[in-house]
């Protein structure tokens, strides 16, 4: 897998051979994003079937690695119930260019062309092994300009988004995280999209620390504020955000120095999101997202 970490400096590809490897690469976000999350965890499990491991255990190391990707344990369950883990693996890899593909297109029609779109954290194609969700969409609405925020502490905006759209040639910007509010006030921003890694029952969702922010001040502006995710993104069984497992970092991610907190996820209310876009289409509140699942058991039956 390409090592996201050392990004956008140096392509340095890593090599896992069994699912600790795997399992030691999410961890440290050498893989991420809650789609690439899931598959790489997926292809973890095949990995430990072809040396004869222990399946059970793998699954259970790799689940431990980051919690609030719901991607994760709904990858590594599908993975231990098939009979070919190698082939379930493919089968998702392939549906999740179809999904991304499918949520741009939903997207897209949601965005007038021409448009300055903001989005938080990365969700390309390296944050999904396909085409990506928010930024397929975004790229697939032919934006005028993106704002892109730098998504501290990790930079995956100012690293891994920049590093994509300048490749798809798209005219952007990296911006401080709290550049928002001052952009919307100015009239710089026209729509807002992010991805998820987890949208509970309700709606309500989970996303890099700073959507919550963005999602609050989107709602003060009146500016559309659109999720993109796949349905494996969607968790029926957790009712309400604030249920949603939150992961918490190393505080030495935001300074070496002084004390410090680090948590990596925020939820955003249901009620600030304009529209959740999924591969079976565009969903309005109030959300009811139980057949969502359904729709992507369908895509995804190897
Ligand atoms: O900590 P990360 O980089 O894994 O966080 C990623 C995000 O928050 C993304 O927005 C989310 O996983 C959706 S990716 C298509």
């Amino acid at each position: 897998m390409l090592d996201q970490t050392a990004l956008p400096a140096e392509e340095r590809w890593l090599r896992c051979e069994c699912a600790a490897d795997v399992a030691d690469a999410i961890r440290r976000l050498a893989v991420r994003g809650a789609p690439a999350i899931g598959l790489a965890a997926a292809y973890g499990i095949a990995l430990e079937a072809r040396r004869g491991g222990d399946v059970e255990a793998a699954a259970d190391l790799l689940a431990a690695t980051r919690p609030t990707a719901v991607n994760l344990r709904w990858a590594l369950d599908r993975a231990l119930a098939a009979a070919d883990p190698l082939a379930f693996a493919e089968a998702l890899a392939s549906a999740q260019l179809e999904q991304d593909r499918a949520m741009a297109r939903h997207g897209a029609a949601l965005i007038p062309p021409g448009s300055s779109v903001l989005t938080h954290c990365n969700t390309g194609a390296l944050a999904t092994g396909g085409a990506g969700t928010a930024l397929g969409v975004i790229v697939e609405s032919r934006p005028a300009h993106v704002w892109v925020d730098e998504t501290r502490p990790l930079l995956q905006g100012g690293r891994l988004t920049a590093w994509e759209l300048e490749r798809a040639g798209v005219p952007f910007a990296v911006v401080p995280d709290a550049s928002a509010g001052t952009l919307m006030a100015r009239g710089l921003v026209d729509a807002v999209v992010v991805g998820a890694d987890r949208i509970a029952a309700n709606g309500d969702t989970a996303n890099k620390i700073g959507t919550y922010t963005v999602a609050a001040l989107a709602a003060r502006h009146a500016i559309p504020f659109y999720v993109a995710a796949p349905a494996s993104t969607i968790d029926p069984s957790t009712p309400r955000g604030d249920a949603i497992p939150i992961e918490e970092r190393s505080p030495d991610e935001v300074t070496g120095a002084f004390p410090a907190r680090n948590f990596a996820f925020d939820v955003t209310p249901a009620e600030l999101i304009t529209a959740i876009v999924y591969e079976g289409g565009v969903l309005r509140p109030p959300y009811s997202l139980e057949g969502a699942e359904v729709a992507h058991e369908d895509l995804v039956r190897p």
